[in-house]
């Protein structure tokens, strides 16, 4: 009896988190962030990407066994919270996670097994000018918008459309220098005022990837897979709450355009130029719920939050190595059947990530000077074992020829112009944008 008792004594005491379930202002959250990466300093690393209009810092927390530095084989994931400074619940749950997962490593076998096996970078704000101009009003605060009044989910390069020599702004340069820092393999954008998984992507020009009224990318089981991961592991999600919106989400899922198209939005821009699979999550109908509800909000989506950094791990990682194996960059690896816009390549040390479902998968490497490679590959489920299988690729014959060039996919550039069918999307574009203000004028997520 008393050892039931000794057994069932940590479970009974709730879980004594240091910080407390309210609204940080930008100085609290620095000093959170201080000295968490302070008190866990072999697990955790403090940095800023950059500095937002107004001057405060984007604080982004590495969390890992080897925090400071990558590691081959070891992926990177992140999260990005409040890029809508008036949408505070992510900016909430990051932090908890960070409490979360600090306070756990080491004594909770999930934590510890994903941390050891994964880098996780958080960004708990994207906008904190934004934050610090918004009023408490569930729906109605401002604060959607940086210092300089941009939507910064509309800023982004958009691969369907031209750029108009668009502004970008701080926080969105930032954001984009980053991903350059890093290869990114999965990623979450946190917002608020619906509650659904929404995967990209969130624009079209009316090309092959418009199917019905949703615009579909190469990878889409893929992403309809990891916006179920998060929508079923959510208390409610799944149930397709409908908050103020008219739309049925089954599942708790949708495609971005078939929600509402939107221009510059931040998912497209990682999928398509920094090869990184991300969702964008709804996570509240209250864009700024009372305090009350918080402890509720990370009950619900603790569970989700967690099983989709687990998602990190599915499919194929490796490297490609040449005649001599030696690490290639930038060699391509293509899954055939996924003719992706830009193509996906190797990093510095040779490596590749690519989430896949379980099954076969034929993959063609390609290198100037190299026949190119096919294998196929027989992938496994791998968040399990907190492991994409492993697979690396190496060169058998060199050519005088680069004759691959002509058949890899060019990738939009992403600061070029594509004047010929800008016209045309931007009118369409545009019609649907002015139908869905008279309908949502506040509603935008
Ligand atoms: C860090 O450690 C100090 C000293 O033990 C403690 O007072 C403080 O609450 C801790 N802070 C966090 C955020 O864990
Ligand atoms: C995680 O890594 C730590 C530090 O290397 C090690 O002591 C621990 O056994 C590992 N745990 C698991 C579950 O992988
Ligand atoms: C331009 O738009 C047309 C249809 O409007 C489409 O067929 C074509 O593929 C687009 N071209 C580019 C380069 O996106
Ligand atoms: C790989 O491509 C990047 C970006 O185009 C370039 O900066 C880098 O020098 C390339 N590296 C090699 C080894 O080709
Ligand atoms: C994949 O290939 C293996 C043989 O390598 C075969 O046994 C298996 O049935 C195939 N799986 C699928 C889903 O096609
Ligand atoms: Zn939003």
């Amino acid at each position: 009896m008393l050892l039931s008792a000794l057994f069932w004594f940590p479970f009974l005491v709730p879980l004594n988190h240091a910080l407390e379930f309210q609204y940080h202002n930008t100085a609290q959250v620095e000093r959170y962030l201080y000295e968490i990466s302070k008190n866990y300093s072999s697990i955790t690393h403090l940095h800023s990407i950059g500095r937002s209009v107004e001057g405060r810092e984007l604080w982004v927390l590495i969390l890992g066994q080897h925090p400071r530095e990558h590691r081959v084989g070891i992926p990177e994931f992140k999260y990005v919270g409040n890029m809508h400074g008036n949408e505070v619940v992510g900016r909430v749950l990051l932090l908890q996670l960070i409490d979360y997962l600090t306070h756990n490593y080491m004594s909770d076998p999930f934590v510890t097994k994903l941390m050891n096996a994964t880098r996780i970078h958080i960004l708990p704000s994207m906008n904190p000018d934004g934050f610090e101009s918004s009023g408490r009003d569930c729906m109605y605060s401002p604060g959607r918008l940086n210092k300089n009044g941009v939507d910064l989910n509309r800023n982004f390069p958009d691969a369907f459309l031209s750029d108009f020599e668009q502004v970008r702004e701080k926080e969105v340069d930032s954001v984009i220098k980053w991903l350059k820092t890093e290869m990114f393999v999965l990623s979450a954008n946190l917002h608020g005022g619906a509650v659904v998984a929404s995967y990209p992507y969130d624009n079209s020009n009316g090309g092959s990837e418009l199917q019905g009224d949703s615009s579909i990318t190469p990878d889409n089981d893929v992403f309809v897979h990891l916006a179920k991961t998060y929508s079923v592991n959510h208390a409610s999600m799944q149930k397709a709450n409908k908050c103020y919106d008219s739309k049925d989400f089954t599942d708790g899922i949708t495609n971005g355009y078939s929600w509402y198209p939107l221009e510059g939005g931040m998912q497209d821009y990682n999928y398509v130029w920094a090869q990184c699979l991300e969702l964008t999550l709804e996570l509240s109908c209250c864009k700024f719920p009372p305090e009350s509800d918080l402890p509720g909000l990370w009950d619900a989506n603790k569970p989700a939050l967690l099983a989709y950094m687990q998602q990190v791990h599915l499919g194929i990682k490796g490297q490609v190595l040449d005649l001599n194996g030696t690490p290639v960059q930038n060699a391509s690896v293509e899954v055939q059947g996924r003719r992706n816009l830009c193509p996906f390549k190797t990093n510095q040390n040779g490596e590749y990530y690519r989430l896949l479902l379980p099954g076969n998968y034929t993959i063609t490497v390609r290198y100037p000077g190299y026949e190119p490679l096919t294998e196929t590959v027989s992938v496994p489920y791998g968040p399990d074992g907190f492991t994409a299988l492993t697979h690396n690729f190496q060169f058998q014959k060199s050519t005088s020829t680069t004759f691959f060039v002509a058949t890899e996919p060019t990738c939009p550039s992403p600061e070029v112009s594509n004047r010929e069918n800008h016209s045309a999307a931007l009118l369409s574009s545009t019609i649907i944008t002015l139908t869905a203000l008279t309908i949502h004028t506040l509603l935008l997520c």
